[in-house]
């Protein structure tokens, strides 16, 4: 199946079991803002409570805020953001429709690479286990052809980014011949750019003074709140403090559901260290964020990092760690080294000093900062889109769809099946229940076939169900059925609190970080 066909059945498969929904839809919807349903708020709250305690309660050097919304208008002259937040933007005289003038040459350049990489695997297919993919590469005229017009475009588009040279894009979209993807035209208007950042009036007075933004990021409520939470907690550097919420964009091109949208959440944690160490720190910080989502068990090789070549305007290094989305690899997180930028901002802008005296070196400095920022939304993208799956069922005439989300992740950790309404089940059932929602979250189900009830589980990812039948009045024994594999296994009630524990507690995962 085509990976369009993929993604667009994920996306309803969220819709149709309480995964997210689109806001506002019986208004039509707002475009690239979504709500969590009653099973998605469960998965969210789930990655929160993996990152959170991995940050704050594995690392005694980091600690966590929840700092306002709205901030004063001057915290983002000093982050750049009122100056720098820009897209570079661009609209067809035909359609009248706007686009980013940078999304529309790297969908180019990756229309290009798309066109070597058919090339390559027709290549394959024809040769069998003789082909030499570096060798067909190096020869092949039409893959030389494409590569030679990539790396000129790129090495143009790095340098018109670098000195935010709006014609050069523009010359460069003429120059690749992009049409617009609705007129199949090549109108275009010349470069503008446009700042990303909501505005609001603080107050009832409209004047200039009492514009007020939403963050873009969460980051500034750390920042300018470094020497409150340095003082109070006593905190010697390096130490970090982590942080998550809200943080809205403008951003025009919002698409791919909830991969780019315009109200989104954000786990970040700043990390702040001595000028001169940040790159150790910046390698450590790397190498700690890959493992805490490889240790999700969803595939290593789903996971990549990307250097940047283009650094943002507060950063001396930066990578994303990327996954495989069905629409390829995409950014799921970010690490930067923000050098002093921020702090150092702030203190010309607040005119307070905001220095930390170091004990051991015996003088003040601005500290430098490592920073980790991961998009929630991305996260669970990336769990629901791994998770889905199609399975056909051996001697069935339906197949099933079943939600692979890691176990400690999952909404609903177990499901509580009676296996008929009468002889006393329902009520055995219930006090199974009663003795394990304190620890998981369950769920009761009574109504429909076994099988049925297996297939609504499956379909929220639920990783086990647990079956009340005859013999439970017997021998006090019920059966567990597992997601994956379908294996059911009979076990003592008394047992099943521990055994759910040692499947579905992330301490096992947190010890292993
Ligand atoms: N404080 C640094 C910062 O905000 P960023 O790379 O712009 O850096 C960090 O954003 C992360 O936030 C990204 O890796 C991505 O996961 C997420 N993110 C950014 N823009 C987003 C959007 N429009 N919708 C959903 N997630 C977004």
């Amino acid at each position: 199946m085509a990976q369009e066909d993929i993604f667009k059945k994920i996306i309803a498969h969220c819709k149709e079991y309480g995964f997210i929904f689109q806001s506002s839809e019986i208004y039509d919807g707002l475009s690239a803002v979504y709500d969590y349903g009653q099973i998605g708020v469960e998965l969210k709250n789930n990655i929160k409570q993996y990152w959170w305690d991995a940050m704050t309660k594995l690392n005694e050097n980091i600690v966590g805020i929840d700092a306002a919304i709205f901030m004063h208008p001057r915290t983002w002259e000093a982050s750049g953001h009122v100056g720098a937040f820009n897209d570079p933007l661009i609209d067809n005289k035909d359609s009248k429709k706007r686009y980013r003038a940078d999304v529309l040459i790297e969908e180019y350049l990756e229309k290009l690479e798309g066109k070597i990489q058919k090339e390559v695997d027709k290549a394959a297919q024809r040769f069998g286990d003789a082909f030499d993919e570096k060798q067909f590469r190096a020869t092949n005229q039409r893959v030389l052809d494409n590569q030679q017009r990539i790396d000129e475009t790129k090495s143009r588009f790095v340098k018109a980014l670098e000195n935010s040279d709006l014609a050069d894009l523009k010359k460069i979209i003429e120059d690749a011949e992009i049409v617009c993807p609705l007129s199949g035209s090549k109108n275009w208007t010349d470069v503008r750019q446009f700042n990303l950042m909501f505005s609001t009036q603080l107050g009832s007075v409209s004047d200039e003074a009492s514009t007020i933004y939403l963050r873009p990021e969460t980051a500034q409520g750390i920042f300018v709140n470094f020497l409150n939470v340095q003082k109070t907690g006593r905190m010697k550097i390096p130490f970090g403090i982590a942080q998550i919420g809200k943080a809205f964009r403008n951003e025009i091109v919002a698409r791919q559901f909830i991969f780019r949208m315009r109200e989104f959440e954000q786990m970040e944690m700043q990390f702040f260290v001595q000028p001169g160490s940040e790159m150790e720190w910046y390698h450590f910080w790397k190498e700690k964020r890959i493992k805490w989502h490889r240790a999700l068990g969803m595939g290593d090789a789903k996971y990549r990092f990307h250097d940047h070549e283009k650094l943002a305007h507060y950063a001396n290094a930066a990578a994303d760690i990327q996954f495989e989305y069905p629409m390829g690899f995409r950014e799921v997180e970010g690490i930067h080294s923000r050098t002093d930028f921020d702090l150092g901002n702030h203190e010309k802008f607040s005119g307070r000093k905001i220095q930390y005296f170091d004990t051991e070196l015996n003088k003040n400095y601005t500290p430098y900062v490592v920073e980790t920022s991961i998009g929630l939304d991305r996260m669970f993208l990336s769990i629901v889109s791994n998770a889905y799956t199609e399975e056909t069922l051996e001697g069935k005439d339906e197949g099933r769809v079943v939600m692979k989300i890691p176990a400690i992740l999952a909404p609903v950790k177990l499901a509580v099946f009676p296996l008929t309404k009468k002889d006393g089940l329902p009520e055995t059932a219930r006090q199974i229940m009663d003795e394990l929602k304190f620890d998981f979250n369950c769920q009761y189900e009574e109504k429909d076939t076994i099988g049925r009830r297996y297939r609504r589980q499956d379909a929220i990812g639920t990783p086990f169900c647990i079956t009340i039948d005859h013999q439970t009045k017997e021998d006090n024994t019920v059966t567990i059925r597992h997601r994956d594999t379908m294996e059911q296994e009979r076990v003592p009630v008394a047992k099943l609190r521990e055994i759910m524990e040692e499947k579905v507690s992330m301490r096992k995962v947190l010890k292993n970080l």
